[in-house]
């Protein structure tokens, strides 16, 4: 969603500024500005894309030494120049916002009364003036910060400059990411690494409450108390190659092909751990897991989807009940706590506010037992579980998720068989046949890659639909699902998804001759089952398009087509069949010429509700 970069320096911090934006891209956003003080605070807002602001930015010769830049996602006021960040209060505050002020309208009242008057319809521009205020009233920029944050009801990732104090910037942190960078004589602060990776690696993570006050020479940091406040320096090792597209036409393409790479880094951790270990969740692992008699998952989206396929993993490996709920249902639901339930929350962003929530309602409860399986290291959701899996994706920047989704499974699969274990339900020869399959996962995933050419040929024909079903049954369901969310997300053709055993009560009425229906159908228990669902579609006139193993035997004839994937991979069927349906709608949104990489109205990280 939103994103910020700051820089304060002895060189012209424009270029860094941009270049932080472009990067922050990938979020999703809609329009995006800067503001830099140079004497003065100049600024240029534009709504599109960070290049058109840029265009602008360099034909008014904006050169400055400190300044701040924003991507905007529309929350708050339409997508408008007015709306964009930075706003500003009297010429003499720039400020850029991540989140959502809650209190923004009695905010705003009480700024009119005090002759406060509004050029947006957002509801960052009430901080802006509110620090304004107390700016006048005497304080120095960082005060004036503080005070005003403590009148804030929501979340926030602030950066903000004042044209009287042009050696410094201030920041401050709440229920949003933000961190500082430190470079040699210059430092920066940033919602996400990434923005910044080009000039420093070294970076501190704001925590919640914080303010901060950013010079040239250092960094002080202030608890939520306003005490000065020791954080810890990381070094980030986001490469710099996953924030490139390389040979690829979109970071999509580029992430669905490293998803083989991905998936053995990830393995890799099983295999450091000597298999299915506790220790492959953190320290405090073995006492948390070790009496867990249910599993509560917790995600939302593409995370979700992979937490239905662990349902099946956890229950018929470990013996363990599992449930799965959508975060943003979860938070608002009265809940039976049992604290002997282990809380399971899946985000590839570490991020989504949904989620977040969900979490900090389960710990309310009293559920201590959490584990987070997250894809950005120091992310939010697993700084606040007793508990962490990093899976080894590396920097996803496509809005639909991919090589997160695959290893997502890797790692619960593997929370399976530890679970399993713990419990004396995983015999060695389970255990050493659960990891050969493990084993050969990279190579399924590189053969199920390969089957591209007629993926392509399938989504051409996809292009000029408008409606789709995928089908699934047991473990190959939430594959369906999966296969739906990302044909519509990126190609906006609409589809659904449906366990093949519910078509006819209900969805059935609606196949006809131009409805395709996409079949996950390898060779398992249901693969009969399947079969006669077909013959239910067929019979109706409706398209099939079936995605089989070598082993399912399924003919092709005249409306059923179907493509093989590889030979029956057992237990881990999910994780191959998940990327033909990737490949498939990648290719249907080439084919309709969409903005495969930022897809309309949606975001990478979602931090709002
Ligand atoms: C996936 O393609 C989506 N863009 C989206 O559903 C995503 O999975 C969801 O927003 C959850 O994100 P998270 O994994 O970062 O929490």
């Amino acid at each position: 969603m939103c994103g910020i970069v700051g820089a304060i320096a002895d060189r012209d911090v424009v270029p860094l500024l941009i270049d932080g934006l472009k990067r922050l891209e990938y979020r999703g956003y809609d329009s995006a500005g800067l503001a830099v003080v140079d004497g003065e605070v100049r600024r240029v807002r534009r709504t599109g894309r960070v290049a058109e602001m840029e265009a602008a930015a360099q034909a008014e010769g904006f050169r400055a030494a400190l300044g701040i830049g924003h991507t905007r996602w529309a929350t708050h006021g339409g997508v408008t120049e007015s709306n964009a960040h930075p706003h500003i209060s009297h010429g003499e505050i720039a400020l850029v916002h991540n989140g959502i002020i809650e209190n923004h309208e009695q905010q705003r009242e009480r700024l009119r009364a005090l002759g406060y008057a509004f050029e947006s319809q957002t509801d960052t521009e009430v901080i802006a003036h509110l620090i304004h205020h107390y700016r006048s009233q005497g304080d120095d920029l960082l005060a004036a910060l503080q005070r005003a944050v403590r009148e804030l009801d929501g979340a926030y990732a602030l950066a903000v400059v004042d044209k009287r104090e042009p050696g410094r910037l201030v920041a401050a942190r709440m229920g949003c990411p933000l961190l500082v960078g430190l470079g040699e004589g210059e430092n920066f602060v940033a919602s996400d690494v990434s923005a910044i990776v080009s000039v420093t690696r070294r970076v501190i993570y704001l925590e919640e409450g914080d303010t901060a006050e950013v010079t040239r020479q250092g960094v002080r940091i202030f608890d939520a108390e306003g005490r000065p406040a020791q954080r810890e320096v990381h070094v980030s090792d986001v490469s710099l190659a996953s924030l490139e597209l390389g040979p690829y036409r979109h970071f999509m393409q580029k992430e669905i092909h490293e998803q083989p790479r991905a998936i053995a880094d990830t393995i890799e951790a099983v295999v450091d751990a000597g298999g299915f270990s506790p220790a492959l969740f953190g320290a405090d692992a073995q006492a948390l897991l070790r009496d867990v008699d249910r599993v509560q998952i917790l995600a939302c989206g593409t995370s979700h989807y992979a937490g239905l396929v662990a349902r099946y993993w956890i229950e018929a490996i470990a013996g363990i009940p599992c449930a799965v709920d959508i975060a943003s249902e979860y938070r608002y639901r009265k809940v039976v706590a049992d604290p002997r339930q282990l809380v399971v929350t899946i985000s590839q962003s570490g991020e989504t506010l949904d989620t977040m929530e969900a979490l900090k309602y389960a710990k309310s409860l009293g559920h201590a037992k959490t584990l987070a399986i997250c894809n950005v290291p120091e992310s939010a959701i697993p700084r606040a579980s007793a508990l962490v899996f990093y899976t080894r994706a590396g920097a996803e920047i496509g809005v639909a998720s991919t090589k997160a989704f695959t290893t997502q499974l890797v790692a619960l699969f593997a929370l399976a068989g530890t679970l399993a274990r713990l419990r004396g339900a995983l015999t060695e020869a389970q255990q050493a046949e659960y990891l050969e399959a493990l084993r050969h996962l990279p190579g399924s995933v590189q053969h199920a890659l390969n089957l591209e050419p007629q993926i392509v040929a399938w989504a051409e024909r996809f292009a000029t639909k408008e409606h789709a079903l995928f089908l699934g049954r047991g473990v190959h369901y939430p594959i369906a699902l999966e296969g739906a969310l990302k044909l519509k997300e990126i190609s906006y053709i609409h589809a659904e998804a449906y366990p093949a055993g519910e078509l006819k009560h209900g969805p059935l009425a609606l196949v006809d001759s131009e409805m395709p229906v996409v079949v996950i159908a390898p060779n398992d228990s249901l693969l009969e089952k399947v079969k006669s669902n077909i013959q239910e579609v067929r019979a109706r006139g409706g398209e099939m398009f079936v995605f089989a193993d070598a082993d399912s035997h399924f003919g092709e004839s005249e409306g059923v087509h179907v493509i093989r994937t590889p030979r029956h991979v057992g237990v881990l069927s999910p994780v191959v069949h998940a990327i033909p349906v990737q490949l498939l709608a990648y290719h249907a949104a080439l084919a309709r010429g969409t903005d495969v990489d930022k897809p309309r109205n949606l975001a990478k990280s979602v931090t709002v509700e």
